[in-house]
């Protein structure tokens, strides 16, 4: 058995049914030594706290073919310990991470032939998964839990890949001042439906929003953290508790400083300050980096110097980078590629 015969090239950020996937079980205080299976279909309770409560959180990375042919994937260590903190926040047990590790590269090497071939601009999406799977009516944590990985390979997140987007500032917040924005749960997404579909409707690709207790500082978008470069080519990303700790843009802030030399700061971002920038965007696993052309604040349009055409040549610059990294063409640093033999 071959690749699969895909479009690789036109395929959107979507669902498709792969041949294997992990389930682990968490019964009586233990994980069980989990397994590959081919039944895609989850069965548990009516009542199972996922379903009554939302209590579940997940992780999403993904695995690359390179260059000379090789299957990789990029730091799923640290997927494991964000899971780590989404399931600490959210009285779940810790899948251990040595066997996070092990079970993303089982999950990768048993679908194989669903990883898009270098060039094709498609990657293979890895999503582990955990949720609690018994009966509770009460509110409180579950006793047994799912802690499971799918693979599904996708094309860009934003339509047109790395065409400019147009995003708004949103007036709904997707977390809280001390709620759940730093972690990778469900509910955080939840809370963002109906405001996304409310932006789609409006014309914009998604929300930029800003700190929940003030309304003043540009913290994310729904599914990404965001890059701004200034005048004189530094990067700027936004510091907060409330937003999730991208590893792409962890990764961001190490290429720019020790690949490219950029001077990178952390700090709080005022919205007042938008119009400062040259280039702005969204950086994330499923968006890589997508630039944003446009910024609207409730009518007020900030186009960014930039424009709607391309992207600028600092994000450029640094896209070119890391997806070099991931795919095998610039040297990665230590421990940021695993190798799926
Ligand atoms: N912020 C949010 C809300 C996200 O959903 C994601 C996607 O995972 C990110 C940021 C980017 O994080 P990462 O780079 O680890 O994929
Ligand atoms: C990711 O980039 O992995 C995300 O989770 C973003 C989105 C698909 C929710």
């Amino acid at each position: 058995m071959g690749k699969k015969n895909l479009d690789w090239a036109n395929l959107p950020f979507g669902y498709i049914k792969t041949d294997r996937r992990f389930v682990a079980n968490y019964k009586d205080g233990a994980w069980d030594s989990g397994k590959l299976i081919k039944d895609d279909k989850v069965k548990i309770s009516e009542c199972a706290c996922v379903l009554q409560y939302a209590q579940t959180c997940f992780e999403g990375l993904k695995a690359y073919t390179t260059k000379d042919g090789r299957i990789v994937t990029f730091r799923p260590d640290l997927n494991a310990e964000r899971m780590e903190s989404s399931c600490k926040r959210l009285e779940m047990p810790v899948f251990p991470k040595e066997r996070f590790v092990k079970a993303v590269i089982d999950t990768i090497k048993a679908n194989i032939n669903w990883v898009p071939p270098f060039g094709s601009g498609a990657t293979l999406y890895v999503r582990p998964y955990m949720f609690g799977s018994n009966a509770v009516i009460g509110v409180k944590p579950a006793d047994e839990y799912q802690f499971r990985i799918l693979v599904t390979p996708v094309g860009p997140y934003f339509k047109g890949g790395v065409k400019p987007i147009t995003v708004r500032i949103s007036d709904i917040d997707r977390a809280a001042p001390h709620g759940t924005g730093d972690i990778k749960a469900g509910l955080n997404y939840a809370m963002s439906l109906y405001n996304i579909v409310d932006a789609h409707k409006n014309g914009f690709a998604e929300n930029m929003y800003t700190d929940p207790a003030t309304h003043t500082y540009i913290e994310e978008t729904g599914g990404a953290n965001i890059l701004f470069v200034t005048k004189d080519g530094k990067l700027v990303t936004p510091k907060s508790g409330s937003i999730l700790p991208s590893i792409t843009r962890r990764s961001l802030v190490q290429v720019a400083k020790d690949y490219l030399h950029i001077e990178v700061e952390e700090r709080q971002i005022n919205k007042n300050e938008l119009s400062d920038f040259v280039e702005c965007g969204l950086c994330g696993t499923a968006a890589v980096i997508s630039p944003i052309g446009k910024i609207n604040d409730h009518g007020k349009e900030i186009l960014l110097p930039s424009g709607m055409e391309e992207m600028g040549p600092v994000l450029s610059k640094l896209r070119e980078t890391l997806t070099g990294i991931q795919m095998g063409e610039i040297e990665a640093p230590e421990g940021w590629i695993y190798e799926i033999k």
